[in-house]
């Protein structure tokens, strides 16, 4: 099949290159010229496990192509719309100003039988508002517009998209249903579920999911403080819950708060929008309020280990990224509990495997180091604020003898009380009992 996807962000470029894989043909199209570029030389922009590997074979194989101009879109059966829709500044709702201009470029060229699909994340409505802008620009036309939400992950996004729990469909037309289906067959062997569903339906899935992914996080958050007070194991109530299919063990892992480009913009979108329509969502409110409080509060965690200051100490910070595997800082909780601590009158160094040249225009008076132990040279405490491999079986007594003093932050509940002790470090855990 000729597939086109407009937007060569993360989700149009995982997904453009996956449906390559598949054996269509596509044509990823971006305004960046100087990506667009680097692309067709097989160079990716985005630091994603595999990804790199995967366009490039695409490339090579003349499979997938990069190109700044639309004229791609004219011989398309299916043109995927995967632009960004940040939130709008000033009112947190999605802005679909990238979509509508994508739309109406493209509106002139389509095949008349063309099905557009929208993979960006968007409110309820988008797909109505899409389909009336076609109408008009080509009613000569019969275009159907579909709703096709991606419901990948950074870092892990190739997996993801190759076997997904579900692929959601939106739409109530027989043809493009049937496009679709010829688009994702080559995924019929692992046999993921297709759920067709109206195109509303579809887009309120995708905000609906992430808001309830966001609450899993927020609520064990909120259990992990109970922990604290009361000397219970976070980790073992998460995995307590989590034995009872009906809860399900994932996303319960206590932490400094969810970050990344999706849940935070979207729990604020899927509130606009829920406003609007006069129907407030208050769980998804106060999971976004709780979200937001925990991140800088982190550093009171630090203060804590620090016997109460942290003024002129160095803080050691291990991970930027939102998570491991990205270089992604968008949103990180790494970020306020650096400026938070810095505002305590701290000195921060700081070590990323992937996410330094992101973080420094957000953190210009970090010192940021080649390594963990560089990191932690004269350090009053080493913060673990995201997961990275590599952090996860650091050697305790390099680290100590680096250190002014041994003490570790462990924001994500990577490393056991008992072998903390062993190593003689102060160990301060998320929700966890820690070692004094
Ligand atoms: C999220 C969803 O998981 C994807 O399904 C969705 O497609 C994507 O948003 C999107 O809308 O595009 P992503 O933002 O890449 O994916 O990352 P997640 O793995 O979901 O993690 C988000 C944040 O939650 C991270 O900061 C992570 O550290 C945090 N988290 C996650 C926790 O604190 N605890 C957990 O148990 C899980």
């Amino acid at each position: 099949m000729r597939v086109t996807m407009i937007g060569a962000g993360y989700v149009g470029l995982v997904s453009g290159a996956c449906f390559a894989d598949f054996g269509h043909h596509v044509t990823c199209v971006d305004k960046d010229a100087r990506k667009v570029a680097a692309l067709n030389r097989g160079e990716v922009p985005i630091f994603e496990p595999g990804l790199a590997e995967l366009v490039d074979a695409n490339v090579r194989q003349q499979r997938l192509q990069f190109a700044v101009d639309t004229a791609a879109v004219n011989d398309a059966e299916a043109v995927f719309i995967a632009v960004g829709t940040p939130s709008r500044r000033g009112d947190g709702h999605a802005d679909l100003s990238f979509v509508y201009d994508a739309v109406r470029e493209i509106a002139p060229l389509l095949a008349a039988t063309a099905v557009v699909v929208t993979k960006s994340t968007v409110p309820v409505g988008t797909g109505d508002e899409i389909e009336r802008i076609l109408r008009e620009k080509r009613p000569d036309a019969d275009i159907q517009v579909v709703s096709n939400p991606e419901f990948l992950r950074e870092g892990a996004a190739i997996q993801d998209f190759k076997h997904p729990d579900r692929i959601v469909i939106g739409t109530a037309d027989a043809g493009a249903r049937a496009v679709l289906a010829e688009v994702y067959r080559p995924l019929y062997l692992n046999a993921p579920p297709m759920f067709y569903v109206s195109r509303r339906t579809a887009e309120l899935i995708k905000y609906a999911a992430n808001a309830f992914l966001a609450t899993k996080i927020s609520f064990i958050n909120e259990v992990a403080d109970l922990c604290e007070q009361v000397g219970a194991d976070v980790n073992e109530v998460a995995r307590g819950i989590g034995m009872d299919n009906r809860i399900g063990g994932k996303f319960l892992h206590a932490g400094p708060g969810f970050g990344g480009s999706c849940f935070p913009k979207d729990t604020s979108a899927l509130l606009k929008t829920a406003q609007d329509h006069g129907v407030p969502l208050r769980i998804v409110e106060a999971v976004a309020a709780v979200n937001d409080q925990r991140k800088r509060a982190m550093s009171r965690k630090v203060v804590a280990a620090l016997d109460g200051s942290v003024r002129g100490k160095t803080i050691a910070v291990l991970g930027l990224t939102f998570k491991p595997n990205t270089d992604d800082t968008r949103d990180s909780p790494a970020i306020p509990l650096i400026t938070a601590l810095e505002d305590l009158g701290a000195k921060v160094r700081a070590y990323d495997p992937a996410g330094m040249e992101q973080a420094k225009p957000h953190l210009p008076g970090v010192q940021y180091c080649g390594n963990a132990y560089d990191a932690a040279e004269g350090a009053h405490a080493v913060v673990i604020a995201t997961e990275w491999e590599q952090f996860r079986a650091l050697d305790l007594g390099r680290l100590r003898s680096a250190m002014a003093q041994p003490v570790i932050v462990d924001l994500r509940n990577v490393y056991r009380a008992d072998e903390m002790r062993r190593a003689q470090f102060r160990y301060v855990a998320v929700g966890r009992p820690g070692v004094d």
